[in-house]
């Protein structure tokens, strides 16, 4: 068994990391410092240290997918299991070398591309899985397909980051959607209110709010619980697309039940991605 993850390096993914590699044999470490991935795997018991495996993705830095994804194909036969769970949210506007805009590119484009063209890879498993880490900010997402890089108007860091929180819970579904026939299962997940690195980069009003809650969130630990479940455990068919939170189907918005914010999420998607996929 084969597992890729990104943002494995703080947080929700640097425990789901630890806590998965043993149940698997292999393992990469899709992130962008090599330095804090070595120590990612330094972390590992001796004995399971070689299962790892660094692969340089910067999520906000199109063409590095690309490289990765080919670097991938050339280490390793299949992935079973993916699991998008790098992310932020950033507090001034931010365009990338691309082009999109930051909480864009780093939450939803880069892991759109990624599970695409790792598809090929993922359906040579016997029961492959994408999860994609997604919150239940989702549910104060605004999203303007006209104007995803918040070029006609202003920016709001909080806005940005529900948008493509809400596009973890839409991809997940047209994953399922798609390629369920194929064996494919996706699913999306809230992990918890969790003290990690997240919102370091925030500012304002959602900053104060995070410091002021940090002595009530929980711990990495616990953040990663529902990640970790959907990685290491057979999910009844019925439950291919759900979103999940304590480990469990939980309710999302009607937007994120939406067929026709599925079919504009993908088709913009893939229209802004076009020279990379
Ligand atoms: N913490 C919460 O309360 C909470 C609640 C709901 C959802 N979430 C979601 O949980 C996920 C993990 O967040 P966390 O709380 O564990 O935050 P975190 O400690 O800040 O970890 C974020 C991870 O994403 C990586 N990352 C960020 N931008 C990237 C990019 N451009 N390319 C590649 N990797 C990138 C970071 O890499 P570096 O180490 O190099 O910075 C880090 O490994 C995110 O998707 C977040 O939206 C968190």
């Amino acid at each position: 068994m084969i597992l890729a993850i990104t943002g494995p390096t703080s947080g929700i993914g640097a425990i789901t990391f630890q806590k998965l590699t043993p149940h698997f044999e292999k393992v990469l470490l899709l992130a962008r410092n090599p330095k804090k991935a070595q120590e990612m795997i330094d972390s590992l018991p001796k004995e399971q240290q070689a299962k790892a495996i660094y692969i340089h993705t910067d999520l906000a830095s199109l063409d590095t997918v690309v490289d990765a994804v080919n670097t991938i194909q050339n280490k390793v036969s299949h992935i079973d299991v993916l699991i998008n769970n790098a992310g932020g949210i950033f507090h001034e506007k931010t365009m990338t070398k691309d082009d999109f805009e930051l909480s864009l590119s780093a939450n939803h484009l880069g892991h759109f591309l990624l599970t695409n063209k790792l598809m090929p890879w993922l359906l040579k498993s016997s029961n492959p899985k994408v999860i994609n880490v997604s919150s239940e900010a989702h549910k104060a997402a605004k999203v303007n397909f006209d104007d995803l890089n918040y070029k006609k108007n202003s920016y709001s860091a909080f806005n940005a980051y529900a948008n493509v929180k809400l596009f973890n819970i839409l991809f997940s579904k047209s994953l399922a959607e798609r390629y369920g026939e194929q064996g494919l299962q996706a699913f999306s997940l809230h992990p918890g209110v969790v003290k990690t690195n997240f919102a370091s980069e925030a500012g304002g009003i959602f900053k104060l709010f995070w410091v002021l809650a940090k002595p009530f969130m929980i711990s990495a630990d616990q953040g990663a619980q529902t990640s970790i479940y959907l990685g290491k455990n057979k999910i009844p068919a019925a439950q291919n697309g759900s979103y999940f939170k304590k480990s469990k189907p939980a309710k999302t918005s009607s937007s994120a039940n939406s067929k026709s914010m599925r079919e504009k999420l993908w088709y913009n998607s893939e229209r802004m991605l076009e020279k990379w996929m």
